[in-house]
């Protein structure tokens, strides 16, 4: 289990994923743990395999295990990585948080507890979503 490195459940359970990342190419370990409108909290960490093209973030592993557990709606996003410069979501992972999430805000932190949040309109500007097809 991953020291406490936050008041904050969702950050925390960011943190616990990130112990289970699978990231022997990188060396980049990354947890995120979503919380859906009804409180529970859904973590993921990054997965790398051989084929390095198929990794895995670990905010999209933590929306889609979300998903298929049948959760719809989300209030928020951790992500926890060891920078100093705080890590936020990669593009991917921007597209999807806002397709899956909408405008939720982001709570990055490292592993000494420095934390920031930014919502997802300030990070995916003039995005493109389902809108564009009604
Ligand atoms: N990574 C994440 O899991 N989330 C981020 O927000 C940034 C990048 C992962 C992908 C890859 O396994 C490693 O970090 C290096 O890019």
């Amino acid at each position: 289990m991953a020291e406490k490195i936050s008041e904050d459940p969702l950050v925390n359970a960011a943190a616990a994923a990130r112990e289970n990342a699978l990231a022997e190419y990188s060396g980049f370990r990354v947890g995120s743990a979503v919380e859906s409108e009804d409180g529970e909290i859904i973590a993921g960490c990054n997965i790398e395999t051989s084929t390095y093209g198929l990794t895995l973030c670990a905010e999209r592993v933590a929306i889609f295990k979300a998903v298929s557990d049948g959760k719809r709606n989300f209030k928020r996003i951790a992500v926890v990585a060891d920078t100093d410069r705080l890590t936020p979501p990669c593009g991917s992972c921007r597209q999807i948080i806002w397709e899956l999430c909408g405008d939720v805000p982001v709570v990055m932190t490292n592993l000494a507890g420095k934390t920031e949040t930014i919502h997802m309109r300030e990070l995916l500007p003039n995005a493109f979503d389902e809108k564009f097809f009604k």
